[in-house]
């Protein structure tokens, strides 16, 4: 409101400079200066009913109806902007709409009020924000259903993200994901499209650990003997979050080879040092006993009583 408030006030001295006569000038601004410039929005219902009826069915009837946000009995106005002259003139030019915006101006419109809510932390920083992908890409005022100003549900979420993330959607496709095609999940699981101080809009759990930790509890710990990857690398260092051909949903085809890419010269038993993977190195990886490492290492999140991991 500001802005358009200053850019009305910045118009008014070129007006004056144009106009060669004082008497002209006098006359473009004093009724301007003594009429409200907002029409309220019983006169945006006299032509646009429809849209009308379906703001005041939203969430955002509570911008009519209460006082605090200082649009009571004119909310159209406070996304749309001072509409008096519109509803004289009923042209087009008279009136801002967000969709003809820059991102970045219409996404201030919605902040003006939707600042500093809990989701919208770190919106600023989000890849959105930056790739000029506006609130109303995602969230459409004047449309009823489980696509409107809200996405309704698992099925309307993923339906919404995946118009743009085509490439995402294939990464779900393989055989071990979770299940987002299924819409028993949604991408708003893992991740807050608003922005986030993790990586990739990632959720949090607990102020700053993954959010994979909200449902997959078990692996958080506290342990007494971690496994130093889990903790300071993230679970995406041995698992595609998304889809993957490989059981578990790991990186790699086997365990091992997810295992040698940081153990690649594994140690031998304290009883006969020699380090390596062949004998007489205590792991020899020729023996198919040898290469499936979590048949013997099963706590491989972290132990509660076992160095190596083994129980
Ligand atoms: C006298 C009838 C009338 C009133 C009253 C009226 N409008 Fe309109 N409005 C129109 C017409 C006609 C158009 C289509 C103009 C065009 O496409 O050239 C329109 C278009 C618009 C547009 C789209 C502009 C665009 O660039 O596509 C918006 C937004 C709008 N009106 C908002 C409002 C708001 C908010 C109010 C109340 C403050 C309001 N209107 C009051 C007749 C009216
Ligand atoms: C919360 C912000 C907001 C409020 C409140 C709001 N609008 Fe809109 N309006 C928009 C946005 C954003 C668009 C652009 C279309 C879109 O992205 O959904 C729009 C588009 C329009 C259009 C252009 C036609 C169209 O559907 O694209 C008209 C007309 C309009 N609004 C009228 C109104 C009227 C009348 C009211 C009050 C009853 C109102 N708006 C309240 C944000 C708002
Ligand atoms: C004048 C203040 C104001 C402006 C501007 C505004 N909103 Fe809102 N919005 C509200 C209020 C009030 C609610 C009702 C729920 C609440 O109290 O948070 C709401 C609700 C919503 C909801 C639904 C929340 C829910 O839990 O159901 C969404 C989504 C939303 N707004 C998005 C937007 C977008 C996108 C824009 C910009 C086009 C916008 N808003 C502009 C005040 C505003
Ligand atoms: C990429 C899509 C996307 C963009 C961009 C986006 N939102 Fe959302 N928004 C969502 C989804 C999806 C939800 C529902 C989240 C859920 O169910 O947990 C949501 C929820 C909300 C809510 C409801 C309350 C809440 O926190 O869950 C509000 C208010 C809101 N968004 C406002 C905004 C505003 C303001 C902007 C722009 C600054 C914006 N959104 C940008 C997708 C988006
Ligand atoms: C209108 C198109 C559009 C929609 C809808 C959309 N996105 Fe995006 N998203 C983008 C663009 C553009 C980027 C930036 C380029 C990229 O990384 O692909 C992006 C980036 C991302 C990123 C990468 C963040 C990073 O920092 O690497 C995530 C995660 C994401 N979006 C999640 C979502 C989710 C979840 C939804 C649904 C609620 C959603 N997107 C809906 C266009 C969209
Ligand atoms: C189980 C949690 C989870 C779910 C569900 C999920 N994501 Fe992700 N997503 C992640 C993680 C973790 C990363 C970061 C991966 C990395 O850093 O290598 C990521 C990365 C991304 C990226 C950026 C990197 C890339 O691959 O382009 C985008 C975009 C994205 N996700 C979109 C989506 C969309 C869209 C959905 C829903 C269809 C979705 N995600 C569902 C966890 C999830
Ligand atoms: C909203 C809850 C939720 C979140 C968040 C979540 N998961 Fe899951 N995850 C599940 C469910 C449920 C399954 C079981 C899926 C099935 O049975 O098909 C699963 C399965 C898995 C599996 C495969 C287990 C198997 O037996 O094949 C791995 C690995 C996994 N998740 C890792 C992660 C990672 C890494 C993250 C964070 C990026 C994450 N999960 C976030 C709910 C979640
Ligand atoms: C060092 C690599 C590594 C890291 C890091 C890692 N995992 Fe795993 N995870 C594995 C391996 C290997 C398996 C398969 C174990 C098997 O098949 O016996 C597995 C299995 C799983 C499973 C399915 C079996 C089970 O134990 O429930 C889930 C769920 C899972 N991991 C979640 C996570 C989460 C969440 C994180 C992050 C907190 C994470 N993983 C970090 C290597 C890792
Ligand atoms: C991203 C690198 C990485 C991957 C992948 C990885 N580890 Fe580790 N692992 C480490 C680091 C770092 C330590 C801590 C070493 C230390 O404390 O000296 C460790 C410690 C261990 C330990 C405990 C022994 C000790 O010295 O504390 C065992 C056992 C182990 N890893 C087995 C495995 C197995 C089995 C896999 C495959 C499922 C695996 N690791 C995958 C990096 C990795
Ligand atoms: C047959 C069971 C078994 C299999 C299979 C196995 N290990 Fe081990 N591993 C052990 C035992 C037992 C120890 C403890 C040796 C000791 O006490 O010095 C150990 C120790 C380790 C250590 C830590 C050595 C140290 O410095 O204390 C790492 C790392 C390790 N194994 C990685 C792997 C990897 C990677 C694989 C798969 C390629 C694997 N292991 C397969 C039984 C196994």
């Amino acid at each position: 409101m500001l802005n358009h408030r200053a850019i009305a006030l910045s118009i008014v001295p070129l007006l004056l400079a144009a106009a060669a006569a004082a008497q002209n000038a006098a006359a473009v601004v004093a009724p301007a200066a003594a009429a409200s410039p907002y029409a309220g929005s019983q006169a945006c219902q006299t032509c646009h009913e429809d849209l009308y009826n379906g703001v005041m069915k939203s969430p955002h009837a509570a911008v009519e109806t209460d006082h605090r946000r200082g649009f009571a009995g004119k909310a159209c106005e406070s996304c749309h902007g001072p509409g008096a002259k519109h509803a004289e003139s009923a042209s087009a030019a008279d009136i801002r709409v967000p969709s003809k915006l820059a991102a970045a101006a219409a996404d201030r419109i919605c902040l003006s009020c939707h600042l500093n809510e809990e989701t919208r932390s770190g919106r600023l920083q989000s890849s959105h924000a930056k790739n000029q992908v506006p609130c109303t890409s995602c969230h459409q005022i004047h449309a009823a259903g489980p696509l409107g100003l809200l996405p309704h549900g698992q099925a309307a979420v993923n339906a919404q993200c995946e118009r743009c993330h085509v490439n995402v959607v294939a990464q779900f496709q393989q055989p071990n994901h979770h299940r987002v095609p299924e819409n028993a999940m949604s991408c708003v699981d893992c991740h807050n499209p608003h922005g986030s101080l993790r990586p990739a809009m990632g959720r949090a759990f607990a102020g700053n650990e993954p959010g994979c930790l909200n449902c997959h509890g078990d692996k958080r710990g506290p342990f007494a003997f971690e496994h130093a990857p889990v903790r300071f690398e993230g679970c995406q260092t041995c698992h595609e979050p998304h889809g993957s051909s490989n059981p578990r949903m790991l990186t790699r085809a086997q365990v091992r080879f997810v295992c040698l890419e940081c153990h690649a010269n594994l140690p031998a038993m304290n009883s006969r040092p020699v380090a390596g993977v062949v004998p007489p190195a205590f792991h020899d990886l020729r023996s198919p006993v040898y290469q499936n490492c979590t048949v013997c290492h099963q706590k491989i999140h972290g132990s509660h009583v076992d160095r190596n991991l083994l129980k």
